[in-house]
C-alpha cells in the first residue's frame, strides 16, 4: 500500500526534487492531521455491555449504537438503532407495548428482533415451524447469552416444547455495520418443518416520513435505484428464481424526511448475504413502526428438520449512517473490503483484464486468443480472460455445458500453450466456467439426466437451451468441485469467471423422499459456497468473478468467494453511467467490472468514442472487452495511454470513498463521481455530459469528501481548446507549480478542433451526442477554486465550485485530479 502511495505521488510531478518536496510535505501535513484525529477516537473495537439489573444490552461500533433488552416476557425487544450514544446515556429496563386493541396485541406492537409465529401474530415472522401433530404455534423466549468480544449470542427457547433458536450479533469496529444470523435447533424428538425463517428484523425508530431506495433490473438493464415513501402495509422484495436475481437486489436503505442530500441525514440499510431466493420484507405496521426482516424466500420453502438437526439462517448485515446515502454506500464499500471479499481486509486490487466474449463469442481458439492476447498485452493489459467456448463441443449455446473438456480442434495441445505465450506476454491467465449448467445435448446430460432439476415426468423448461444442474446432490457437488479442481491442477490458471445464464424451473428433487425435496433451496446455495470455499482453499492464488449473465448474482454471500463481480452484459458506456450509479448504492466501485467494448454497441448502436469508453469504465475495475483486431493504430494509442492513467488512479477509484457529485438518474444530463483516497490527499472526478439538449450550461460541481482548511489543486490546462481525452489532466501539481506544469502539458495535449467552442455545432460533435466533457475555463479558474477550498468553514459541504462557462460546451473528456497542498 505504501509503496502504492509512493508510487502514486511520484508520478507526474514536474520536476524530481519538487516531487519528493511534495511527497514529503504531504506526509508532514497529513501526520500532523491524523495524529490530533486518533487522540479523541473511539476505540478501535465493537463494544458490547450487558446491564443485569435492567438486562439491556448495548453495542456499540464506530458511529453506530444498537441498544436491545430482555423485557418482562422474556422477549428480545430492540431499543435504539442509530447514531453512536454517549457514554452517560442509559436504558431503562424494556416493558412490552401494550398493544394498541384487542386486535392488535402486544406481540404485534412491540419491537421484536426475532419473534416467531405464534401467539396472535400478524406482523411479518421470523419464525414459522409446523410439528408433526399439526400444532404450529411456537413463542420464544430468552434463555441465556454469551458476549465474546464484538460478538453477542441469545439463545431462545419455545414456551414448552424443545425448539431453541440461537440470535447472533456481531459488530464491527471499523464500520458499524451489524451481522445477524439465526438458527433454529429441533432438540425435540420428533421433525418438524421450518416454513419460515428469517436472519433477522431491523426496527427503525417509531416515526413516519420514511422512504425506502431499492434496486430493481432486467438482463442487461440491471441496477435501477428506486425511491418510495414507506406507506402502511408492506413491500417485499424478493427473488424466486433460486439465485440472487436481477430484478430485485438484496439491499434496502432507508431514509427519514425524505432530504435527498447525499452526505446528510439518517439512512438505515442492509444487505442479505444470500445468494438463493431471498426476501426482504419492508412493514410499516398498524402502530407505524417500521420493521424490515429479511431471509430465505418462504415461498415454495418448507425445511425438514429431523431431531437433532438445526438450521441455519444467512447473514443479515445492516448499518446506520448519519451522512446520508452517499455516507451509507461509503460505509458499505469499505465493509465490503474489511469484511466479505476473499482476503479482506487487504484485498488486492484488481488487475486490468482483457475479455474475449464480445471479439469472439463462442469462436475461440488457439491462434485467435493469441492474436488477441498480443494486442491486449501491447495496451497494458494484466489478465488476458478466454470466455465461452473453449471446451467440449461448444460452438454455440446449444451444447457442450457440463463436457469440461477442452476442445480438441479449437486447442488442439490443449490450453498450455496458450497460457504459455499468456504468461509470456507478461499477463496471467483467466478462463470461463459455468459449473452449475448442463445442456441436454452434452455427453453429461446424456449420461446423468437425472442431475437435473426436475419434477418426475413432467417437462423440463430451457433457458438458453441448458438446464440446472442439482447442485444439492452430493453427487453433483462433487463432479463439479471435482472438474475445477482438475482444471486448475492441470492449467495455470489464476482467474475463473464463474458464470450462470438461467434461473431455476421445477425446482424437484426425485431422488430424495418427498418430504425433502424443498431443502433444495438451501442445500444447493450451502453447496454453492462449499464448493467455492474448498477451491479457494486448495487454489489460494485463483480469484473468482461472480457473473450471472450479467449481474444477476452480486450479494454479500457470494462476494465472500468472489474477487469481483460482473453488473450488467449492457456495455454501452453510456448506459453504464447508470448501472454503475445504481451498482455503487450497495457495492464498492472496486468489486465492479467495467468492460470497454465496441462501438456502435450491440446493446443499442449508439456510437461512443472511445476516450468516453475508456472513462465510464474507469470508474469502477477497468477490463476491455473490444475486438481489438478492428482497432486502428490510434485507438491502441489512446487505450495505452488510458490504461496507463488508470493504473495511477485505480486505487483511488476501487479503494477510495466515493462521492456522487451528479447522479446521472432521473434523466440528468450530467454525471460527475468524486473519489478521495483514503487519505483524502487526492481524488478522482470524473464527468459527463450526455444526451445534452439546449446546450445548458454545465452546473457547478460542489467537491466533497476533503479534508477542511486545506487547499488543493487542479492539474493544468490545456488552453484554449479542450483535449480529446485530457491524457495531461492526470498530472498533478502543487500551487507552486502549476504554471510551470501548464507550460510543460500544453505541448502534448492533443486538441480535437471538431469540439472546439466554435465548431461545437459540427455533425462530428452533436451536443445531443453522450460526451465526456472537459472544459478549460474550469483549469484556468485554478486560483479561485483554490481560494475557495481555502474557506475553512465549507469543511466537508462545499469545499470548492466552479461554474461552466455559460458559452462552452465541448465534447472531450474531463479528469481533474486534485492533491492536497503542503504549504
Ligand atoms: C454471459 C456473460 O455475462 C457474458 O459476459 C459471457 O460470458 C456469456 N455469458 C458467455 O456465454
Amino acid at each position: 500500500m505504501r509503496q502504492r502511495s509512493g508510487d502514486y505521488f511520484s508520478f507526474a510531478v514536474g520536476k524530481p526534487g519538487r516531487g519528493l518536496r511534495s511527497v514529503f510535505l504531504s506526509w508532514v501535513v497529513l501526520l500532523g492531521l491524523i495524529l490530533p484525529a486518533l487522540a479523541g477516537a473511539q476505540p478501535n473495537r465493537a463494544l458490547i455491555h450487558f446491564d443485569d439489573q435492567t438486562r439491556v444490552f448495548r453495542i456499540d461500533a464506530a458511529d453506530m449504537s444498537y441498544v436491545l433488552g430482555i423485557n418482562e416476557n422474556k422477549q428480545v425487544q430492540t431499543l435504539y438503532w442509530g447514531k453512536r450514544l454517549s457514554a452517560g446515556d442509559t436504558f431503562a429496563a424494556p416493558h412490552s407495548d401494550p398493544g394498541l386493541s384487542s386486535f392488535d396485541s402486544s406481540i404485534n406492537t412491540t419491537r421484536l428482533d426475532f419473534v416467531a409465529w405464534g401467539g396472535g401474530l400478524y406482523v411479518e415472522p421470523d419464525l414459522k415451524v409446523t410439528f408433526p401433530d399439526g400444532n404450529r404455534d411456537l413463542v420464544l423466549q430468552y434463555v441465556s447469552h454469551t458476549i465474546e468480544g464484538d460478538h453477542l449470542t441469545i439463545l431462545l427457547k419455545d414456551i414448552s416444547r424443545d425448539v431453541y433458536v440461537r440470535l447472533e450479533y456481531q459488530a464491527d469496529a471499523g464500520t458499524g455495520m451489524l451481522r445477524r444470523s439465526a438458527q433454529v435447533q429441533n432438540r425435540t424428538s420428533a421433525p418438524l418443518v421450518v416454513e419460515q425463517i428469517a436472519s433477522a428484523t431491523w426496527n427503525l425508530p417509531r416515526g413516519s416520513d420514511y422512504r425506502l431506495r431499492y434496486l430493481t433490473g432486467r438482463w442487461a438493464g440491471e441496477w435501477n435505484l428506486h425511491e418510495q415513501l414507506i406507506q402502511p402495509g408492506k413491500t417485499i422484495l424478493e427473488s424466486r428464481r433460486g439465485s440472487t436475481g436481477e430484478q430485485n437486489n438484496p439491499w434496502f436503505a432507508i431514509d427519514q424526511n425524505g432530504s435527498n442530500d447525499q452526505d446528510h441525514g439518517d439512512v438505515w440499510f442492509g444487505a442479505l448475504g444470500w445468494s438463493g431466493s431471498w426476501q426482504i420484507s419492508i412493514e410499516q405496521d398498524e402502530a407505524q413502526q417500521i420493521r424490515v426482516t429479511g431471509g430465505p424466500n418462504t415461498f415454495d420453502f418448507g425445511y425438514r428438520l429431523a431431531p437433532g438437526e438445526h438450521l441455519q439462517s444467512p447473514d443479515f448485515y445492516g448499518g446506520y449512517s448519519h451522512e446520508g446515502i452517499g455516507g451509507a454506500s461509503r460505509l458499505l464499500h469499505r465493509f465490503e473490503f474489511s469484511s466479505i471479499v476473499p482476503h479482506a481486509t487487504n484485498p488486492k486490487l484488481r488487475p486490468v483484464l482483457y475479455n474475449s466474449w464480445e471479439a469472439t463469442e463462442f469462436r475461440v481458439d488457439e491462434a485467435g486468443q493469441e492474436a488477441l492476447a498480443e494486442k491486449a498485452a501491447s495496451i497494458g493489459v494484466e489478465r488476458f480472460v478466454v470466455d465461452d467456448g473453449w471446451f467440449g463441443q461448444r460452438s454455440s449455446d446449444h451444447a457442450g455445458l457440463g463436457d469440461w473438456y477442452v476442445n480438441p480442434v479449437k486447442f488442439p495441445h490443449g490450453l498450455k500453450p496458450l497460457i504459455d505465450k499468456v504468461h509470456s506476454l507478461g499477463m496471467d491467465f483467466g478462463l470461463w466456467v459455468e459449473p452449475e449448467m448442463v445442456n441436454p445435448d452434452s455427453d453429461l446430460y446424456r449420461k446423468h439426466p437425472d442431475w437435473v432439476l426436475n419434477f418426475t415426468g413432467r417437462p423440463r423448461s430451457e433457458g438458453r437451451n441448458q438446464l440446472m444442474l442439482n447442485l444439492a446432490r452430493p453427487d453433483v457437488r462433487e463432479y463439479v468441485f471435482q472438474f475445477l479442481d482438475k482444471l486448475l491442477n492441470e492449467n495455470d490458471i489464476a482467474f475463473l469467471k464463474w458464470d450462470y445464464n438461467r434461473n431455476w424451473s421445477e425446482p424437484g428433487w426425485p431422488a430424495v423422499a418427498p418430504e425433502d425435496q424443498k431443502r433444495v433451496y438451501v442445500d444447493y446455495v450451502h453447496n454453492l459456497y462449499s464448493i467455492l470455499a474448498q477451491l479457494r482453499a486448495k487454489h489460494p492464488r485463483v480469484e473468482i468473478e461472480s457473473c450471472s449473465g450479467g449481474g444477476s448474482r452480486v450479494d454479500l454471500g457470494v462476494m465472500r468467494y468472489a474477487d469481483q463481480v460482473w453488473p450488467s452484459d449492457n456495455t454501452d458506456a453510456f448506459d453504464r453511467l447508470l448501472i454503475q450509479d445504481g451498482f455503487t448504492y450497495a457495492y464498492a466501485p472496486g468489486v465492479m467490472m467495467a468492460w470497454v467494448t465496441d462501438s456502435p454497441s450491440w446493446v443499442n448502436q449508439r456510437t461512443l468514442s472511445l476516450e468516453y469508453r475508456f472513462l465510464s469504465s474507469m470508474q469502477g475495475s477497468l477490463g476491455i472487452g473490444a475486438n481489438l483486431n478492428n482497432w486502428k493504430p490510434g485507438d491502441f494509442a489512446t487505450a495505452k495511454k488510458m490504461v496507463e492513467q488508470y493504473k495511477q488512479i485505480r486505487e483511488i477509484v476501487q479503494r477510495g470513498s466515493l462521492y456522487r457529485l451528479i447522479s446521472p438518474q432521473n434523466g440528468s444530463e450530467h454525471s460527475v463521481t468524486e473519489s478521495v483516497s483514503n487519505d483524502q490527499d487526492s481524488a478522482v472526478i470524473f464527468a459527463f455530459l450526455h444526451s445534452s439538449q439546449m446546450l445548458y450550461p454545465f452546473p457547478r460541481i460542489y467537491f466533497r469528501g476533503l479534508k477542511p482548511d486545506t487547499m488543493y489543486a487542479f492539474p493544468p490546462p490545456c488552453h484554449p481548446l479542450a483535449p480529446i481525452a485530457g491524457f495531461h489532466s492526470f498530472a498533478k501539481v502543487t500551487l507552486g507549480q502549476i504554471q510551470e506544469s501548464r507550460e510543460e502539458s500544453s505541448p502534448r495535449c492533443r486538441c480535437n478542433p471538431a469540439c472546439s467552442p466554435s465548431t461545437r455545432k459540427s455533425a462530428i460533435c452533436p451536443p445531443s451526442t453522450p460526451s465526456a466533457y472537459f472544459s478549460d475555463d474550469d483549469f484556468t479558474g485554478a486560483h479561485s477554486v483554490i481560494s475557495h477550498l481555502g474557506e475553512p468553514h465549507h469543511a466537508h459541504r462545499h469545499l470548492a465550485g466552479w461554474s461552466w462557462p455559460g458559452d462552452f460546451v465541448t465534447l472531450a473528456a474531463l479528469h481533474a485530479w486534485s492533491e492536497k497542498i503542503s504549504e
